[in-house]
């Protein structure tokens, strides 16, 4: 496994549970001196359990010596990060390097398997680059493309449970050997430590053989879809703030729909962390080298970069002035269960409430020494209730499951003044403003007929909007 970043150690730990021997590197040696000492550098449940168990079984190990792992490997995954580069296209020069560490130091033949997200064509740049650099005489190099489809804060289990397994393949040996590899996957042997042995009966994955680019493509195009759909929500939001709809009610009955199911119609802030935005900017730029029109990428793009605009127009319209005034942030990671703060919304909000000359204190039950590294200057909280204390609006920017059952009163008499601006719509807008709130949300008409009319709201009618809310 070279790359000890998310999906590297997720998957050398998992295929260490499903029985395989895996030795993990990377180019980061305090990384990795931290990982043999036991110490994870990143937050995700189960992870450290499940690494330490497979150290101790020896069938998990770290080492900084690429060239040993590279050697000692039949095959190898390939986990580094493809960042964005300036112009939004994924920067391949990490595969590049591994690639050539991969041809200069192999003695036998390897299966190098591509799992970090890649344009199209990419596998096919791979198999050129193992051949160039091949030592004289040098092994031929087999290579495949199997992306990997894990969600944050939920890593382990989606590894572990998949919905499907996509390999790209260009030979049968190659298929034969990564359909080993799953196997334990596929046939569900393995302790799961998730479900501790009683994993639900859900469907087994599907696997799915495809050429190598397709391969690359399914996963652009997934994680873009999501995007498209998550922005789309988001608009609907929109469109009912001004109608007096409920986006909950909206989303629900669309999502009720198995064409359109359910999932990721979540309207808010909109999608951060390290995938989502930077795929969906890496598929336009490949469409765009190809030749290909795909413009509806673009806008669900801009759709989500306002979102950061819309929930500051409604600090704006709530505080009137915000210079001067106190604000707490409840959330500073880009989703629930993680410590990423990577295109996470609330660093462009707290530094826009900075500049405007609000004084800005946060909670966040794992992201706080991350974000305190790059923005000291706020005052970080113990609890929820600190973040609350003395402010004139508290912000719940991440939709972290505890924000959903606080103290609500407890929260009420701290604060300076009681007004939240739920950006992940957690809470109930009628509940919230029986509790003496004023509240704000995306989509949700307001309940107070008064504010409604302040802010120009659509929904004038206290009796539509007390209809039109009904609990989330
Ligand atoms: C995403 C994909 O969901 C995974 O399938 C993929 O493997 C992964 O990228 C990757 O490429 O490695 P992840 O970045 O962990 O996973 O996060 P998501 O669960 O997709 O959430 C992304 C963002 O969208 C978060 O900020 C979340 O708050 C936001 N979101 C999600 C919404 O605003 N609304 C929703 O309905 C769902």
């Amino acid at each position: 496994m070279i790359g000890c970043g998310y999906v590297g150690l997720v998957t050398g730990t998992c295929l260490a549970e499903a029985g395989h021997q895996v030795v993990c590197t990377d180019n980061d040696s305090e990384r990795i001196a931290a990982l043999k000492a036991g110490v994870v550098p990143i937050y995700e449940p189960h992870l450290d359990a499940l690494l330490s168990a497979n150290c101790r079984s020896k069938n998990l190990s770290f080492t900084s010596n690429a060239a040993e792992a590279v050697r000692a490997s039949e095959a190898i995954f390939i986990c580094v990060g493809t960042p964005p580069l300036a112009n939004g296209e994924a920067d391949l020069s990490a595969i590049d390097n591994v690639a050539r560490l991969i041809a200069s130091e192999a003695l036998t033949p390897k299966l190098v398997v591509e799992k970090s997200t890649v344009p199209a064509q990419t596998g096919q740049q791979l198999k050129r680059v193992l051949g160039v650099y091949r030592r004289d005489g040098g092994e031929e190099f087999r290579v495949a493309s199997n992306p990997e489809f894990l969600r944050e804060g939920t890593a382990v289990e989606d590894f572990l449970h998949p919905d499907r397994i996509v390999l790209g393949v260009e030979e049968e040996a190659t298929e034969r050997q990564l359909r080993e590899i799953y196997r334990p996957i596929l046939e569900r042997d393995f302790r799961c430590p998730v479900h501790l042995g009683a994993c639900p009966p859900t469907k087994s994955p599907e696997l799915l053989i495809t050429t190598m680019n397709s391969a690359e493509l399914i996963k652009h195009a997934s994680n873009s879809f999501l995007a498209m759909k998550i922005s789309y929500a988001n608009m609907i939001a929109d469109l009912c703030e001004k109608v007096g709809a409920n986006i909950k009610e909206v989303t629900r009955a669309m999502g009720l729909d198995p064409r359109i199911g359910p999932r990721f119609l979540d309207a808010g802030l909109g999608f951060g962390g390290f995938c989502l935005p930077k795929d969906i900017q890496a598929f336009i730029r490949l469409a765009e080298r190809s030749g290909v029109d795909f413009s509806m990428l673009k806008e669900a793009e801009r759709v989500n970069k306002r979102r950061v605009d819309v929930l500051l127009e409604k600090i704006r319209k709530a505080l009137w002035v915000v210079k001067g005034k106190q604000v707490g942030i409840l959330g500073l990671a880009f989703k629930a269960n993680t410590d990423d703060i990577r295109f996470a919304p609330s660093l462009e909000i707290i530094r826009a409430l900075l500049a405007e000359g609000a004084r800005v204190s946060a909670y966040d039950q794992e992201a706080m020494d991350k974000t305190s590294a790059i923005l000291p200057q706020i005052h970080y909280c113990r609890d929820p209730y600190e973040a609350a204390k003395d402010v004139d609006a508290l912000l719940i920017l991440t939709e972290w499951d505890e924000f959903r059952h606080l103290d609500w009163g407890r929260i009420s008499d701290l604060m300076v003044r009681p007004t939240i601006i739920d950006g992940r719509n957690l809470l109930d807008p009628a509940a919230m403003m029986e509790r003496g709130f004023e509240y704000y949300s995306f989509g949700r008409p307001m309940e107070n007929p008064t504010l409604s009319a302040v802010l120009g709201h659509a929904a004038r009618s206290s009796s539509a909007t007390a209809q039109a809310n009904l609990p989330s």
